[in-house]
């Protein structure tokens, strides 16, 4: 066990292994230097690759028109939170609505026609945002992850589940890549015909099968105390849940934007998927996160449950490191070859 600083400066003991991003005096300083204000009108070239310290509120009216390819909002929910000292009070239905309506068509003006936006909610907020959502994008889908974290909860049933509304602006024309976010699914009961496996691939460390993805996403956990991704924002999202939103629907080289960017989650698998950035935090504690994950983005782009091209079940970091230490060894005498897909 040592004693660490939290990101807002209050003593906390944590285990030896814990992996948490943490930023220093020290280094506080050189990251504030990272950090932008928008104060007056600008083109393309003053948003890209930069993260806003700032409410969006002040920023939205500045930033140029349709310019994201790839909309990802993950709003403050209905609940009551404390984001560092900025509290969110749960509130009736009209009110919260009223609150998605004060951004979400600012937001919107800023996505390219053919782009697409992902609303991220949960059971509580969800039908405000497809509520405000409908009047102004053409849904394509409401993707339920089911996330492993959360007490039990006594006198209901635990809530497990979070909405991610997909939306776009052009019925036909958008962009949306269902080869790269194929999934690595261990075989349960391996089929063959005449001998052959039948669409599945045996390997040394099991069977295995690649798929096309559902609505239904039951292969991210929450990110946690030992993942190199995990920081102290209270609602984090997992790095492998953003990467599936970003390389279904950002052509490589495409600009992504978030307006509750949190500890920076978006902007950073933006970058490590090779794809321009764009954020907005009002807190400075978290907006220090984003840019320090930033800084780290450039020499690590690992995104943990995403490896050669697929994105693996949970618990299954050891088969893909065994998998990946075979791949190198084998990469040193020979050109590496796509993973077959069926
Ligand atoms: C649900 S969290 C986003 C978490 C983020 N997806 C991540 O992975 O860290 C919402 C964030 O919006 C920020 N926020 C709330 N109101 C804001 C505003 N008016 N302008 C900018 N940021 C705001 C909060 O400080 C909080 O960090």
């Amino acid at each position: 066990m040592e004693v660490q600083k939290t990101i807002e400066g209050q003593s906390k003991i944590r285990a030896e292994r814990n992996r948490t991003i943490t930023i220093s005096n020290d280094e506080r300083r050189s990251l504030m230097e990272q950090l932008s204000v928008l104060e007056k009108p600008c083109n393309l070239t003053g948003v890209i690759d930069k993260t806003f310290h700032q409410d969006l509120f002040s920023a939205l009216d500045f930033m140029p028109t349709a310019f994201a390819d790839l909309i990802v909002v993950d709003p403050p929910y209905n609940l009551s939170k404390d984001f560092a000292g900025l509290k969110f009070k749960a509130t009736d239905e009209d009110s919260y609505m009223k609150y998605v309506r004060s951004w979400l068509p600012a937001v919107l003006r800023l996505l390219k026609p053919t782009g697409s936006i992902y609303v991220c909610c949960d059971w509580n907020s969800s039908n405000c945002i497809y509520t405000v959502l409908k009047d102004l994008a053409i849904i394509k889908n409401r993707i339920t992850w089911q996330r492993e974290k959360g007490r039990g909860a006594k006198t209901n049933w635990k809530n497990s589940m979070e909405d991610i509304w997909f939306a776009v602006l052009d019925e036909k024309d958008y962009y949306f890549d269902v080869e790269s976010v194929k999934q690595k699914r261990r075989v349960i009961a391996p089929y063959k015909i005449d001998g052959k496996p039948k669409d599945w691939e045996e390997t040394a460390e099991g069977n295995f099968r690649l798929t096309y993805p559902s609505n239904f996403w039951d292969d991210i956990s929450i990110p946690y105390w030992s993942m190199p991704e995990n920081t102290d924002h209270p609602t984090q999202k997992p790095e492998k849940l953003i990467a599936k939103l970003v390389l279904a629907s950002c052509p490589p080289g495409g600009i992504v934007f978030d307006p509750f960017l949190g500890s920076g989650t978006t902007s950073v698998v933006a970058k490590k998927l090779g794809r321009h950035f764009c954020g907005v935090e009002i807190n400075e504690c978290y907006a220090l996160l984003a840019a320090k994950r930033l800084l780290m983005a450039e020499t690590n782009t690992e995104i943990q449950g995403y490896s050669d091209g697929v994105f693996w079940e949970r618990n299954t970091l050891n088969l893909q490191k065994k998998q990946n230490t075979k791949k190198t060894k084998n990469q040193a005498n020979q050109s590496y070859q796509q993973p077959r897909l069926f």
